[in-house]
This record gives structure tokens, sequence and C-alpha cells, in this order.
């Protein structure tokens, strides 16, 4: 599964974002999206998801033009989106978060026992209300909550931002092991993002709504690459 996304236009109502970016992750492989803070990656997931319109440009999976779907229709053609921040039901039980997260889709009784095996904190914790999740299981939470319904794509903004390095290396080594499974992923990253690049095949810098530089992830990890691209 192939998404790309040609010279989007997106922004906050009058408040144009983004200006004409290009992107493009697919074939199971691991894709992060680099930039300062404000530099509009949560805005082109946002736009990718279906939560914000696209003004000008074009998105599509497959060839086939997504622009302008619904965020439903974003996540029932198989593209689940994990946003930076609210990105569980808080008032709801990790059990009634997965249920809840289910109602989109059929077939996926089977799928909450699957969850469960998949990540075992989240059972221990089936009857907890997700406001009172510590960060690393609440982002676990909200990650099972994307997969239930077998998304072919999964796009992660920020997900390890604030955790313990146990949490980051539990969620490396998950994403690790679906990307086997033949998933593809979109990781948005921010603070010290070697451990996903290591992972990752390609990385996309972007700069003020714009495309900087598209380049292998190993050549970010060579010393001093990083910091270089991020001044
Ligand atoms: N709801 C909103 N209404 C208006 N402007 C917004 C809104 N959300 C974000 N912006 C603006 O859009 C710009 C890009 O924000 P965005 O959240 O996409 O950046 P980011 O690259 O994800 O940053 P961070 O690394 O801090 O998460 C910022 O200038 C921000 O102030
Ligand atoms: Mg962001």
């Amino acid at each position: 599964m192939k998404l790309e996304v040609k010279a989007v236009h997106s922004g906050y109502g009058k408040v144009t974002i983004l200006h004409g970016i290009d992107f493009h992750a697919g074939s199971g492989e691991i894709t992060c999206v680099l930039g300062a803070n404000g530099a509009g990656k949560s805005t082109l997931m946002k736009t990718i998801a279906g939560h914000l319109p696209v003004n000008r440009g074009e998105i599509t999976i497959d060839g086939k033009p997504i622009t302008g779907a619904t965020a439903l229709q974003v996540t029932r053609a198989g593209i689940a989106y994990v946003p930076q921040e609210a990105n569980t039901f808080a008032e709801l039980t990790v059990r009634d978060n997965l249920l809840a997260s289910a109602l989109n889709f059929t077939g996926t009784a089977s799928r909450i026992d699957e969850t469960y095996s998949r990540f075992p904190i989240l059972k221990e914790r089936a009857h907890q209300q997700a406001s009172t999740l510590s960060g690393g299981e609440r982002q676990t939470l909200a990650i099972a909550n994307a997969l239930i319904g077998a998304p072919k794509f999964l796009i992660l903004d920020e997900p390890t931002a604030g955790l313990a390095p146990i949490f980051v290396d539990r969620i490396v080594d998950w994403i690790c092991e679906l990307s086997r499974e033949g998933m593809s992923v979109v990781w948005v990253v921010e603070q010290n993002p070697e451990k996903i690049l290591n992972i990752s095949r390609t990385t996309w810098l972007i700069d003020a709504g714009r495309n900087r530089e598209t380049l292998p992830s190993a050549d970010l990890l060579q010393p001093g690459r990083l910091q270089e691209m991020l001044l």
C-alpha cells in the first residue's frame, strides 16, 4: 500500500500552514517525519487522516484519490492515526476504549483478545479508566485502539515523547514487529530520534510547512548530521 501526498496546502481556517508539501510512504516500511516545533508535522498528519481539509493538492492511496475523505473514510480505507494528544477516550476503561474503537469496524470481537496478547499490560489494566494510566500505558492503549481495525498503515505522531526509556524500547519493538508483519508506518519523531531512525528507511525533513529534504534515515545517524539538519 502506498500513500502519496502531492503539493498539499492545508491549515486552520484561513491560516495556511502547509504550503505545497509532498510526502510518500508505504511498502511495509517505517518512514520518519522530522522537523522543529511548529514545522507542521502534526498538521500534515491531521490532513492525511482527514481531520483537516486539503485546500490544494492531492492525497492518494495506491493511486486512488482520498482528498476530501472524512476521518472515518480514511480509517476504513486502512489508515489508522494516533494523534499527538488526546488519543484515548479518557473517561472510559481500557476495555471500553478498545470496544469503542472496534465500533468502526465489523468482525473485530476476537481482536480484543489478540490485542491483550500483543499488549499484556492492557489486559492487566483492562478495567482501569484511561485517564488514570501512566504516560507509557496510555500511549500503548492509543496504539492498540488504532490497531483494532487491522490497518495497513499506521500513523504515529510522536508516540514516545516524554516516555521512560523502557516504554520507548517497547514501542520501538512493537512497531518493528508490526512492520515485519507488513504494516507501513509513518512516525513523527522529535526528541532523541536515533532509536527510531535506526529502524526506518527514509526520513522526510519539513520546515515551516515545506519540504526541506528527503534522505535515507541512516544518513542522519552520521555524527553531527542531525544537529546540522535541525538548525
Ligand atoms: N488548531 C490550530 N489553530 C491554529 N493554528 C494551529 C492549530 N494547531 C496548530 N497550529 C499552528 O500550526 C503550526 C504548525 O503546528 P503543528 O502542530 O503542525 O507543528 P508540529 O511540527 O507538529 O510541532 P510540534 O513538534 O511542537 O508538535 C504552528 O504554528 C501552530 O501554532
Ligand atoms: Mg506536533
